[in-house]
C-alpha cells in the first residue's frame, strides 16, 4: 500500500483521526491504515481516477464521526495513494483540470532551475504527480534531495543506471506520463531535441516519447536571439513541441536584460492545466454574464456607499460556467479577490456602470447577476469633501434608486435565454425570493439567508465575505433547497445545473 502521509492532512481531517487514535488507543498512523482497509471495502472497488475531491473532506471525517472512507467502495490502495497526494488539495485547488494527472519535468542546468523547486509543489499541491528528470548540469543548480522530496519521488538522471533501468527504464519513462514539460529548456537542450540527438537520459527520453512536450526555454537573450536558437525553435514547432515563455525582463546576469526568463511556475501550471483538461465541456459556444462583488455609489471623493459582498460567490460561478466551455464576461464592482483566469474581466464602481456593462455584454445565452448591487445611491455626489462644519451634525444626505439591472434583463428585447438572479435576504427567504422571480421575470432565483446569525460557516460568520453558502434555487415549478457548501461546489452544481438545462431546452421538441 502506498505510504500515508499524516501530515498532509487538512487540520480537520487531521484532528479527526487524532481524536479517533486516542479513542482507540492506537497511532494515528495505524487508525489511517485500519481505516483505509477496513473490511468491507473488497466487494465494492471503485477507480478513484475520478473521484471528488470532497471524498477527502467527507463530512464523516470533519465532523469526527470517522467511519471508514473506504465504505464508499473506492479501492484500499488507490485511496490510500489518495490520501498521501492529498497533501493540501485544499478547496483553492480542488477541480484544477490537471489533478491526477502525470506529468514527467525534464530540468536542465540553467539559472531558472531554482523555479522548479516552486513547479513541483503547487503541481503537487493541485493532485499533479511530478516525476523528475535531471540533466548532469541541472545538479549544478539544484539537488536531487531537494527535487526528489519535493515531488515524493525518486530523480532519475542517469541513462546507464542499472537499478533505474531495471526498476523503470528510459523507455517507460518516456511513456508512462500524460506530458513531458522541460523546464527550464535551456538552448542545449533545445538544440538536441531538434536534432535528435540522444545521449544522455533527458534527450533519449525525449526523443523516444510519444507524449505531447512542452518547454519552458531559458536563456541569456543573445542566446535565446541567435539564428541556430530560432532555427532549432521552428523545428521544434513544426515537429509539434509547445513552448511557454519565455518572458521578457532583468536576466540573473548583472547587467543583462531581454527576452529569455523562463516563465514563473503559475504561468506554467496554467498551461499544463489546459493542455491536460479533458473535462466535457457543455457550454462551449455559449455565452454568460456573471455580476459579481458590491457596487460602490460615491458621495464625495472619498465616500461611498456599499455592502460586505466579496464576490467570492458570483467569481465562483463564473469560473465555473468558463470550466464548462461558456464564454463567459464577469462584471464585477471593486473586490480583492483575483479575477478567473479563463474569463473577460469587466471592472464597474457603481450600479449605473454595472448596467451600461451588462447590456454591452449582450446578447448572451446565460446571464447570472450575482452582485449585491447597492440599491441607492447619493442625488449629486459633491465634487469636494464634505466638511463637519464646526461640530455639526452630518447634512442629511439624499438618496435615489438605482437601476435594476436584473429586472431590466428580465424584460430586455434580447433577453438571455436563461436568466438567473440571486436574492440575499435576512428573514423570509422563500417568500422575497418567489416575489423576486415574479418582479424580474427571472428564470431561477437563487436564494441566500445572508443574516450574520444564519449559521453558516465555520465560524458562523454568515454567507457575505464567507466561504460557505447554503442556497435555495427557486422555479416557476418548484424549489429545490440545498445543503451547506462551499461557494466553489455551489457555484459548481449551479454551472452543471444551467448546462443541463440548455441541453433539455436546445433538445426540447
Ligand atoms: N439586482 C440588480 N440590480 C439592482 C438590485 C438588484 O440587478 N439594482 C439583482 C441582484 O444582482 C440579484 C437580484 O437583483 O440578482 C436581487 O438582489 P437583492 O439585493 O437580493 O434584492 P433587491 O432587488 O435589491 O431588493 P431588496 O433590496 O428589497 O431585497
Amino acid at each position: 500500500m502506498a505510504s500515508i502521509t499524516i501530515r498532509n492532512l487538512d487540520e480537520t481531517a487531521k484532528q479527526a483521526l487524532r481524536e479517533r487514535a486516542a479513542k482507540n488507543g492506537r497511532s494515528m498512523e495505524e487508525e489511517a491504515r485500519l481505516l483505509l482497509t477496513a473490511p468491507n471495502l473488497a466487494p465494492r472497488r471503485k477507480t478513484l481516477t475520478n473521484a471528488p475531491i470532497e471524498l477527502l473532506h467527507h463530512p464523516n471525517l470533519e465532523s469526527g464521526e470517522v467511519q471508514p472512507l473506504s465504505s464508499m467502495g473506492y479501492d484500499s490502495d488507490e485511496l490510500a495513494t489518495k490520501v498521501s497526494l492529498s497533501r493540501s488539495i485544499t478547496e483553492e485547488f480542488a477541480g484544477f483540470p490537471a489533478a491526477g494527472k502525470r506529468v514527467l519535468l525534464i530540468i536542465s542546468g540553467g539559472i531558472a532551475a531554482y523555479k522548479c523547486l516552486d513547479l513541483i509543489r503547487r503541481l503537487r499541491e493541485r493532485g499533479v504527480h511530478v516525476r523528475p528528470v535531471m540533466t548532469k548540469a541541472a545538479h549544478e543548480f539544484i539537488t536531487p534531495l531537494s527535487v526528489g522530496a519535493l515531488a515524493a519521488d525518486k530523480v532519475y538522471s542517469d541513462l546507464f543506471d542499472r537499478e533505474d533501468e531495471q526498476d523503470v527504464g528510459h523507455i517507460r519513462l518516456a511513456r508512462e506520463c500524460d506530458l513531458m514539460v522541460v523546464a527550464p529548456a535551456t538552448a542545449d537542450l533545445m538544440a538536441k531535441i531538434a536534432n535528435g540527438l540522444a545521449n544522455d537520459l533527458a534527450s533519449t527520453i525525449l526523443l523516444a516519447t510519444n507524449k505531447p512536450i512542452l518547454l519552458a526555454p531559458a536563456m541569456n537573450p543573445a542566446m535565446w536571439e541567435h539564428p541556430a536558437t530560432q532555427r532549432n525553435i521552428q523545428t521544434l514547432k513544426s515537429d509539434g513541441c509547445l513552448f511557454v515563455g519565455p518572458s521578457a525582463g532583468e536576466m540573473a546576469e548583472s547587467g543583462e536584460a531581454g527576452t529569455g526568463r523562463m516563465s514563473e511556475p503559475m504561468e506554467i501550471v496554467e498551461v499544463i492545466g489546459n493542455l491536460l483538461d479533458t473535462r466535457p465541456k457543455p457550454l462551449l459556444g455559449k455565452r454568460a454574464i456573471v455580476t459579481s462583488g458590491p457596487t460602490h455609489e460615491p458621495i464625495d471623493p472619498v465616500r461611498y456607499i456599499a455592502n460586505r459582498s466579496s464576490g467570492k460567490q458570483g467569481h465562483a460561478i463564473a469560473s465555473a460556467l468558463a470550466d464548462l466551455g461558456a464564454e463567459v464576461i464577469l462584471v464585477s464592482g471593486p473586490v480583492n479577490i483575483a479575477a478567473p483566469k479563463n474569463v473577460e474581466l469587466v471592472k464597474v464602481e457603481t450600479a449605473r456602470q454595472m448596467q451600461i456593462a451588462v447590456e454591452a455584454a449582450l446578447p448572451a445565452d446565460i446571464a447570472v447577476m450575482v452582485a449585491a448591487v447597492a440599491d441607492w445611491r447619493s442625488v449629486g455626489e459633491a465634487k469636494e469633501k464634505m466638511k463637519k462644519e464646526n461640530g455639526k451634525g452630518p447634512s442629511s444626505l439624499k438618496l435615489t434608486e438605482n437601476p435594476d439591472i436584473l429586472k431590466g434583463l428580465g424584460h430586455h428585447k434580447n433577453r438571455p435565454t436563461l436568466l438567473i438572479g440571486f436574492a440575499a435576504e435576512t428573514q423570509n427567504v422563500e417568500k422575497h425570493a418567489l416575489a423576486k422571480l415574479e418582479k424580474k421575470k427571472a428564470d431561477w432565483i437563487v436564494a441566500n439567508d445572508v443574516s450574520v446569525d444564519s449559521g453558516i460557516g465555520k465560524n458562523k460568520g454568515g454567507v457575505m465575505g464567507g466561504d460557505r453558502n447554503r442556497v435555495k434555487i427557486l422555479t416557476k415549478v418548484g424549489i429545490e433547497s440545498w445543503p451547506e457548501l462551499t461557494k466553489t461546489q455551489v457555484a459548481k452544481r449551479l454551472a452543471q445545473q444551467i448546462a443541463d438545462t440548455l441541453f433539455t431546452k436546445s433538445t426540447a421538441v
